[in-house]
């Protein structure tokens, strides 16, 4: 399928209103790849008129859903293990009292993050005294966090005693996935949000995970969503990002601590 110049530039610019992220002309292959079933599933084999229908017709529920094919939602469990490192000690070192440990998860894509971090807090901590919250711009993103069904390859960072004691094998139909215990997953709720827009009010966080999000913005977003997350994090709290992030030069207050790890003082 082929898709005009003035076609990528309008979707391109939609995305951008409501995302905060750039789609460069190098990725026009991709957006072509990402949209072609969308069209299909429309009964259109022309993405033109794809684009115009999303588009000019305004069609707000259609939008929703180039929206969900355009972000980037690779995520597994355990990404990046240094963070979990850095959040067990952490856990060594809190002392009893002070009520729940909450950490959010703030683009938790398909929910591999929260539930990683869900095992730790619960391996940690005990079955209660934690909350994870997870939130995602793509609302079909959010709908598998709340499914937490995943391919068992995604686990491949997994600890075997993590697996046996927080996930269900599957069987039958369900053979090479996994599901999360549903004792797990009553500590961790999913919701919708966009870092771009003013937040829903999900309280402050002991530790946030901000990773592999601020990848896809310019600088000028990249630290309006910092100060937005800012206050969200309890003083003395920790912000991480992913390892191939950066946050110097954008004059957030944060202090590094370590590669990918800002304590708010
Ligand atoms: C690559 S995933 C990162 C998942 C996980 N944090 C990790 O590190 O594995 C990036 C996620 O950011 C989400 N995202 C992109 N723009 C966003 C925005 N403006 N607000 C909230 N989430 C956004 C995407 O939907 C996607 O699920």
């Amino acid at each position: 399928m082929k898709l005009s110049q003035q076609s990528f530039d309008a979707v391109a610019a939609a995305f951008h209103q409501i995302s905060g992220i750039k789609l460069v002309p190098a990725k026009r292959q991709l957006v072509i790849g990402r949209l072609q079933k969308l069209a299909g599933e429309r009964g259109l084999s022309d993405l033109d008129a794809y684009v115009d229908l999303v588009i000019k017709g305004k069609d707000q529920a259609e939008l929703v859903k180039v929206v969900d094919r355009l972000t980037t939602n690779e995520t597994y469990f355990f990404r990046e293990p240094q963070h979990f490192e850095f959040l067990a000690d952490l856990l060594r070192q809190r002392r009893p009292g002070g009520g729940d440990f909450r950490v959010w998860s703030a683009a938790s894509s398909s929910g591999e993050e929260a539930y990683s971090i869900a095992m730790l807090l619960a391996d940690k901590i005990g079955a209660r005294g934690w909350q994870i919250v997870g939130t995602d711009l793509s609302t079909a993103m959010v709908d598998a966090a709340r499914r937490a069904l995943y391919p068992m390859e995604r686990a491949r960072n997994t600890s075997p005693a993590y697996l046996k004691r927080f996930c269900l094998k599957g069987n039958g139909p369900y053979d090479g996935q996994l599901l999360v215990k549903k004792e797990l997953r009553a500590n961790v709720q999913f919701m919708q949000a966009n870092l771009m827009q003013p937040l829903p009010d999900i309280g402050m966080f002991d530790v946030v995970f901000l990773r592999n999000v601020l990848i896809y913005f310019e600088s000028d977003a990249k630290a309006e969503i910092v100060r937005r997350v800012m206050p969200l994090i309890k003083p003395g709290g920790y912000l991480f990002t992913g390892h191939s992030e950066s946050l110097s030069n954008l004059n957030t207050g944060l202090v590094a601590v370590k590669p990918a790890i800002y304590a708010r003082v």
